[in-house]
């Protein structure tokens, strides 16, 4: 257990440090161990409710997460019209020349099996299981882009489930929920702007 106090403005600017980069390069700041031991420790540390520890994760390098984009751009030529195909295969081929994906899904076992030992909750436990995803997928996105990393998230589920699914043999409960592609920047993020604060807290009683 650490002992350490960090101030709330370090993690405040590694939270303000995460944006969208694309295009992304394979060039990566760190090393593939170094990037396994980051998302390891995410999802060991990130909160699920009642500790029921639903999210899975599947790391995608080099040949492998071009077999990914590859992938989803094949299933994409099945719905996207021939003649608007050219912007979407930009797209893909731009996910592709990054470094890697990360693949977030919920267990749907496990959702199930809190439903049934908590039938008050039953309705809640698919929630619970997304917002503690979508924890995930922020804590992974800042830890990753706080080591000089860049990435976007994409969400191509569930068009590409079955065959991510088959490919590399995901067991069947394992819900797609989003896609983090990684790899090295190649220029700043795009301009963000932001609706007042005080449109978006209140506070009462301080
Ligand atoms: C729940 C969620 C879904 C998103 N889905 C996509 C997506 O499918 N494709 C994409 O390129 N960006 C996606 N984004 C990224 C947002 O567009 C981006 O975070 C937002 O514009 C703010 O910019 P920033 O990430 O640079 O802070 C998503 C973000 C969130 C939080």
């Amino acid at each position: 257990m650490s002992s350490t106090t960090v101030s709330a403005n370090a993690v405040l600017d590694q939270i303000k440090n995460r944006r969208t980069y694309y295009p992304l390069s394979k060039d990566l700041t760190v090393s593939p161990e170094r990037v396994q031991e980051i998302i390891k420790e995410a999802v060991q540390h990130v909160p699920s409710s009642f500790n029921s520890q639903s999210n899975r994760v599947v790391v995608l390098f080099g040949d492998a997460h071009e077999k990914l984009w590859d992938i989803t751009t094949e299933i994409l030529k099945g719905i996207v019209p021939e003649a608007n195909f050219a912007p979407t295969a930009g797209k893909m081929a731009m996910f592709k020349g990054a470094a890697g994906s990360v693949l977030f899904f919920e267990d749907q076992e496990v959702v199930e099996g809190m439903q049934a030992k908590f039938a008050l909750y039953a309705e809640q436990f698919p929630i619970w299981a997304m917002q503690s995803n979508a924890m995930l997928q922020h804590t992974v996105w800042v830890a990753l882009e706080a080591e000089g990393l860049g990435a976007n998230l994409q969400h191509y589920n569930p068009i590409i489930n079955a065959k991510v699914a088959e490919e590399w043999k995901i067991p069947s409960t394992w819900k797609l929920s989003a896609q983090l592609v990684f790899g090295g920047k190649t220029g700043p993020a795009g301009e963000k702007t932001f609706n007042p604060i005080e449109d978006k807290l209140k506070v009462f009683g301080a």
